[in-house]
């Protein structure tokens, strides 16, 4: 039995003011059981708040991004060590926004993920296909190579990250990869990482995933949770979708 973990991804949005509202409701408002788990990842800026609003609470919380580079001459970065100062859980690493917007490629989302893990830090590491791919049948062979590349990177500790599967055309767009797309795609993610010797990574989906359409996904017998983006912003509806 893996559980579920919920975790939202605030992306570039959020104020202190905003912030406390959404921390206090979320801290209330889950109801932490064995098997379930809850953490918001939030720009970078409001890790401190996160820490104190969230302390003492089963909520945990995380950051959406790390450097590959553990220090030195690196503008606007942030280190994976700096994160952990901040009690930092997990790091969302490879997102298709980072990927896209940023031109991260497959071997640098392995380096980051082996940056957080050295630090403590479980990486959230995200593999997706985009529409075009989808329709060229080639979906299984794009998630298969992004993963792959963090497997080559991070060998046997491959056991303890957390794995997103995020379809590049559900992501903001309402469109919602149905359960069984969701759970195919899952279950050839498992198969590699039951080869690599981690069976047992829960593997998250995400993808316009809201309280109306995470049951479904989430009784999937190889969707062990959801990573939440714009779904995410409504605590209520993040604890719902988190089962609380
Ligand atoms: P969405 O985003 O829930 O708004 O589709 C998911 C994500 O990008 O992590």
């Amino acid at each position: 039995m893996r559980g579920t973990l919920t975790v939202g991804n605030w992306k570039m949005n959020g104020g202190l003011a905003d912030n406390a509202t959404r921390f206090a409701a979320l801290a209330r408002g889950f109801r932490a059981v064995p098997g379930r788990a809850l953490a918001v990842c939030v720009p970078f800026p409001y890790l401190a708040q996160a820490r104190d609003a969230l302390a003492g609470s089963a909520v945990g919380y995380g950051a959406q991004d790390v450097s590959r580079h553990a220090s030195g001459a690196f503008t606007g970065e942030v280190s994976a060590a700096m994160l952990a100062e901040f009690g930092v859980r997990y790091a969302i690493v490879g997102h298709s926004e980072r990927r896209q917007y940023h031109g991260e490629r497959d071997d640098e989302v392995g380096a980051k993920a082996r940056g957080a893990l050295a630090a403590g830090i479980t990486p959230i590491v995200c593999v997706g296909e985009t529409l075009a791919e989808r329709d060229a049948g080639s979906t299984g062979a794009v998630v298969g190579r992004q993963l792959g590349a963090v497997i080559e990177v991070l060998g046997v500790s491959v056991d303890r990250i957390v794995l997103a599967y995020e379809p590049v055309w559900a992501i903001g767009t309402g469109r919602t990869a149905s359960p069984e797309q969701a759970q195919e795609v899952h279950a050839r993610l498992r198969s590699q990482l039951a080869a690599a010797g981690a069976k047992d990574v829960p593997v998250l989906y995400g993808g316009s995933v809201k309280a109306a359409n995470a049951a479904a996904l989430y009784a999937m017998p190889d969707v062990d949770g959801g990573l939440v983006g714009g779904a995410s912003l409504d605590a209520n509806e993040l604890l719902a979708i988190a089962g609380s």
